[in-house]
């Protein structure tokens, strides 16, 4: 089939003014970073789950590749097409109904194009909390969220997107649809298939809508932010909060003295507390189940004890909620502020707890050594053992020609320093095609092959979201 009569049958399928072929694409075509700009074929743009199935099943049929696209917001260049102009960019943006909510299960079930605050508020009306939370909350969408295993900054209590998610519905590469959307929370009835598709980023089926969980919310909860004297006394701290907190514990962020001095450059306004005189800050949430005074109870005598230990040299607590908004704001400023300063080589790693103070000694000495006065973005949701190791250019040096110059280099040793403490070169951002041809040095041969094999088994044609996660050319196969 003609590309032209496949535009046509969509247009039949769809309506025309939702199949997007010529104009300014650049929203759909270009990454979240800018890094990359790709090229579709048209952009269509579905109204339910009926249509992606019939979307699907027809690009199957003209054997044309579906690169699903919820807010576009990905890290790792998974959500864009490639530059043949032959793709289909499938957006799942026009399915955001929020379908169900039973309170008396603790779910809610919601179409993949949701965006994730959308969410978040409908939980709130009915009185509950979806805990998912992540600095794009504003513009992605939970069937991204769900495509990538998203994580965030409360994972320590609630776990990433995985964990919240029940059941699924899922439009498959032949453009069946699977109805998958139960609430159970016990179901051992064959293959998990629902856990496959969570972070196989578009490759394996299409999300279009999701059940997931929610809970009760916080009587109370308190922010505090902490000044300490170097990575091992944040891994200290977090001990300590875990020992007096317990489950009340929701958030535990580290962020390094460069990181925040980057918002204090480009975000001057939010007036970033304490790391002027301290190597790292910590920002620590408590999620109470009594009230505000015990909260804040629970979290003066823990600050008393880090004085004492010596892992804490400086803290203040939010006295109300716009500074507790503040100082999370501070927080998810971090990516927008190196976003300003200019490209950077970005890391989402994640490594045990007990091993990341050494981590950071080996790999900030490997790189000082190799790269002279290179700036390192440490920042990173240490609760859960994942940082976000970003190196940015020396001061005066040209960020593209940097890139150009160090980064295949810099991933090496980065990574290589992570493989030496048992960690992860993709804790919650995914692979893409930015780290395409990284994964293969990195993960367990036998896990990959199998990887494969299950991406041959369930999309035989290859036509969904291809190259990206596990590469099919033979020549990157291996
Ligand atoms: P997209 O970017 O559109 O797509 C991401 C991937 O999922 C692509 O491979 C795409 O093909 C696939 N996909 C999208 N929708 C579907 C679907 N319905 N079915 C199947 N496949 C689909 N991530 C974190 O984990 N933690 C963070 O703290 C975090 N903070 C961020 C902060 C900022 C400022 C930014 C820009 C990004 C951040 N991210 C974070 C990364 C990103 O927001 C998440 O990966 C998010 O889950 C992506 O959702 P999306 O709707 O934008 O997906
Ligand atoms: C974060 O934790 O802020 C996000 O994962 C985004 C990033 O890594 O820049
Ligand atoms: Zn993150």
């Amino acid at each position: 089939m003609s590309e032209h009569a496949l535009l046509a049958q969509l247009r039949d399928l769809i309506g025309a003014q939702h199949v997007l072929h010529e104009g300014d694409l650049s929203a759909y075509e270009l990454d979240w970073r800018k890094r990359s700009q790709g090229k579709a074929l048209a952009v269509v743009r579905p109204a339910n789950t009926e249509q992606v199935a019939a979307v699907v099943k027809a690009c199957a049929a003209a054997r044309v590749s579906v690169v699903p696209q919820g807010g576009n917001t990905g890290l790792v260049v998974g959500s864009i097409p490639d530059d043949s102009g032959t793709q289909i960019v499938l957006s799942l943006q026009r399915l955001n109904k929020v379908r169900a909510i039973d309170k008396a299960n603790l779910t809610l079930t919601a179409e993949a194009g949701c965006v994730l605050a959308q969410v978040q508020q409908a939980a709130e009306q009915a009185r509950l909390l979806f805990p998912l939370s992540l600095g794009s909350e504003g513009s992605c969408t939970l069937g991204g969220n769900l495509a990538t295993n998203a994580g965030g900054t409360q994972v320590l209590r609630y776990g990433n997107a995985r964990e919240l998610c029940l059941g699924l519905e899922v439009v498959t590469a032949q453009g069946e649809i699977l109805h998958g959307l139960t609430g159970l929370r016990k179901d051992n009835t064959g293959y998990d298939l629902r856990n496959l598709v969570i972070g196989s980023e578009g490759t394996l089926g299409i999300i279009t809508a999701a059940t997931m969980k929610l809970y009760p919310t916080p009587a109370a909860t308190l922010t505090a932010w902490a000044a300490v004297p170097s990575v091992s006394a944040a891994v200290q701290l977090l001990g300590l909060a875990h020992q007096h907190l317990g489950a009340g514990l929701t958030g535990f962020e580290m962020m390094g003295q460069f990181a925040l001095s980057l918002v204090d450059k480009h975000f001057a306004p939010l007036r970033v507390p304490l790391w002027q005189d301290s190597p790292y800050c910590v920002l620590l949430e408590n999620s109470d189940t009594e009230s505000q005074d015990h909260a804040r109870q629970r979290f003066e005598h823990l600050l008393e004890v880090a004085f004492e230990d010596g892992c804490v040299t400086n803290a203040v607590i939010a006295e109300n909620i716009g500074q507790a908004c503040n100082f999370w704001h501070i927080r998810e400023s971090i990516t927008l502020a190196q976003a300003q300063e200019g490209l950077n080589i970005k890391h989402d790693i994640s490594l045990p707890v007990s091993a990341i103070a050494e981590f950071v000694q080996t790999t900030d000495a490997l790189l000082t050594q190799h790269i002279a006065g290179v700036r390192i973005v440490n920042f990173g949701h240490l609760g859960d053992g994942n940082l976000h190791y970003n190196v940015q250019s020396p001061l005066g040096v040209d960020a593209a020609t940097f890139l150009k110059d160090f980064e295949p280099r810099v991933n090496e040793w980065v990574y290589q320093s992570v493989r030496a403490f048992n960690g992860s070169i993709s804790a919650e951002h995914g692979i893409g095609s930015l780290k395409l041809d990284s994964l293969p040095k990195y993960k367990d041969p036998v896990a990959l092959a199998l990887m494969r094999e299950i991406k041959q088994a369930l999309d035989p044609l290859g036509t969904l979201n291809p190259e990206r996660v596990v590469s099919t050319k033979s020549s990157r196969a291996l």
